[in-house]
Formats: C-alpha cells, structure tokens, sequence
C-alpha cells in the first residue's frame, strides 16, 4: 500500500478533532474578520485546520507542528486547499519567527488545540502511553535531548514529587516519587508499562473508574518533556502581538493547569483592554461528543476577542 493511503486509514482509524463546530464559529462568526491568516501553532493531523479553511473562503491557514511524523498526515488533507494552507515545522514558542520568514502580517485568528494527538498516544513506541509497552520518551519533538526517562531516572524525589503534583495533580505524589527513586537504584527505568506497575502499585489501588493509577503521573512527565507550560505562555503572548483588531484567540486545554493559565491571562486581557473574552465559562464537549470520542471529555475551549490592537482591521494591516 502507498504511503499516502497508509496515513489516510492510521487517521482515520483514531483521530478525531475535538470541539470542532465550536472552533469553526469562533473564527467564523459574522463580527470576527474574515480576511487574514490564522495561525494554528498544534496543527496536529490538521483536522481543526481543515474545518476552518471549507467553512471561511476568504481566510488563510499557517499551521504548525513541532512533531515531523504528524506533518504529512497534516499536508495530505490541506493540499486540497492549495496556496491557502501552509504547514511548517516548529514549536509554539517559534511562532513569531515562522511569520516573519512566511512573510505573514495579516493574522486574523489564533488556535491552540493543546496537548499530544491520538496519533502520538496511539503509538506506543513514542511512549506516552501505558495502553501498550514503549520506550519511556514522550518527546513530541525529536530533536529535545531529555526524555521521559531522563525525568524519571536523574531528578531527585522531591522534584520528582513536586511535578507529579503541580504538573498532573497527583496528591499522593510522594509516595510515587519515593517508591520510583528506590527501584530505580536497582535499575534504570527504561519503558513505559514498568513505570506504569510501580506507581499502580505505590498508590495501592487500581485507579477510579476507567482511569488508570499513572494517568496523572503520564500526564505531568508529558507536560515537563515537552515543557508545555512555557509554550502556552509564549504562545498566549505571541498571539497579544500578532492578532489585528478584532482576531480571535481560541483555546482547547486538557489539564486544569493549563486552562487556569489561560483563563488568568484573558482576564488581565479584559482588565487592561488587550482581550475581550467570548466565552464567560469554558466551552465544554456535549454529552454526543464526550460519549463518541472520550479524548474530548477532559477538553475545555476558551475563545477571545483581540481588542485595542496596535494593528489595523484592513487588509494591509501590519505588525508595528
Ligand atoms: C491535540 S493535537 C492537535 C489536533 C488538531 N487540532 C487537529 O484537529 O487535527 C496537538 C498537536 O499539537 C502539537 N503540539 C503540542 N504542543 C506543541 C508546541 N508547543 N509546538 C508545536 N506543536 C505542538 C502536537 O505535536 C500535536 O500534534
């Protein structure tokens, strides 16, 4: 079987782009310009991407994704749209950089749709799962240096608990990092299911529900990896910079962390005048979506209205 063909079943097989409808009328709202780029720096298998460029004509799509296996997957289902998508490589942190070289002044719209893709969950030789046994990696990038199990084997058990604290929400998080350091002195941890057995077996219980005991540790090892904190605030702050009066700033978030963050920097947005928030509450999946595709169920949506840009509503607005 071609490759393309190959690609097109493994996507269609798992991934599923949450809130969609959601995302697709905040950009495409009567009062939101229609005349731009919108930048969708988690471009992902470029599902979002795809819904906003058949629902809005006039609109241009720059989307990025810092994982290069994803990519192709991604320029598979926008080459149908020709010259108005374009995908690049990089990270969110990277965004005002890609603009500038894709000569980009005009942005309209801002998405970030947070976290790892089915794809990358699904595949458990990049080890971010426990469905199935990997090497303990979880880089979205390939090319960071420190990996899962650099994490786990070399920091020491406070750090080790404060992150699977603040990082995953883990409240029994000490006795998880005190069991990991003591086995570790043994041997090294090298995949995912043998890491997954000691926190299964330090918490003592088989999780709640259908969730398994190292969910929250997966969770906050992934969020270090990859240093997903940082990248939503540069993020947040390159969208400030880029997005012309008006633009629209939309949000998916999977961690009540990271939806904290954004909800803290659209409400200094409003008390200073930078954003006007469109959403009062998180936008949350309705019972058909959460029941159809249970990665949306942990998903909260933030959308925002950039207001007193320093940029110009026209067609030739440009950065200052
Ligand atoms: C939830 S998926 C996005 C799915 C996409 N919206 C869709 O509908 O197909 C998140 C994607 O963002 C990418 N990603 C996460 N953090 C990133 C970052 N800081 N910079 C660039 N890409 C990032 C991941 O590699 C992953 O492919």
């Amino acid at each position: 079987m071609i490759e393309r063909e190959k690609r097109r079943e493994d996507q269609a097989r798992v991934h599923v782009s949450v809130l969609a409808d959601e995302v697709v009328s905040a950009f495409g709202s009567s009062d939101a310009p229609r005349d731009g780029w919108i930048v969708d720096g988690t471009l992902g298998v470029g599902g979002h991407a795809a819904r906003i460029l058949d629902a809005c004509p006039t609109l241009r799509v720059l989307g990025v994704d810092q994982d290069p296996e994803i990519l192709p997957f991604a320029q598979d289902n926008l080459a149908r749209f020709g010259s108005r998508a374009r995908v690049r490589r990089g990270r969110v942190s990277m965004l005002d950089a890609l603009l500038d070289e894709e000569g980009i002044e005009r942005v309209v719209g801002w998405l970030l749709d947070l976290g790892a893709s089915s794809l990358q969950f699904d595949r458990r030789e990049r080890g971010f799962s426990f469905a199935g046994d990997g090497p303990l990696d979880m880089r979205m990038d390939p090319d960071r240096e420190r990996t899962a199990a650099d994490i786990v084997n070399t920091w020491d058990e406070n750090d080790l608990a404060d992150l699977f604290f603040h990082e995953g929400g883990e409240t029994r998080s000490r006795k998880v990092a005190q069991a990991i350091v003591e086995l570790r002195r043994r041997a090294p941890f090298r995949r995912t299911l043998a890491l997954a057995d000691v926190v299964a077996r330090a918490l003592g219980r088989g999780g709640s529900g259908d969730v398994h005991p190292a969910t929250r540790v997966f969770q906050a090892l992934r969020r270090a990896v990859n240093e997903e904190g940082d990248e939503l605030v540069r993020g947040l702050e390159s969208a400030e910079r880029w997005l012309v009066d008006g633009g629209r700033l939309v949000v998916i978030s999977f961690h009540s962390g990271e939806d904290g963050v954004v909800k803290r920097f659209l409400s200094r947005g409003e008390k200073d005048g930078s954003f006007q928030p469109l959403t009062k509450k998180p936008v949350r999946p309705g019972a058909f979506e959460a029941r159809s595709n249970p990665r949306s169920r942990s998903a909260s949506l933030r959308a925002a209205a950039r207001t007193r840009s320093r940029l110009e509503n026209s067609t030739s607005g440009a950065r200052p």
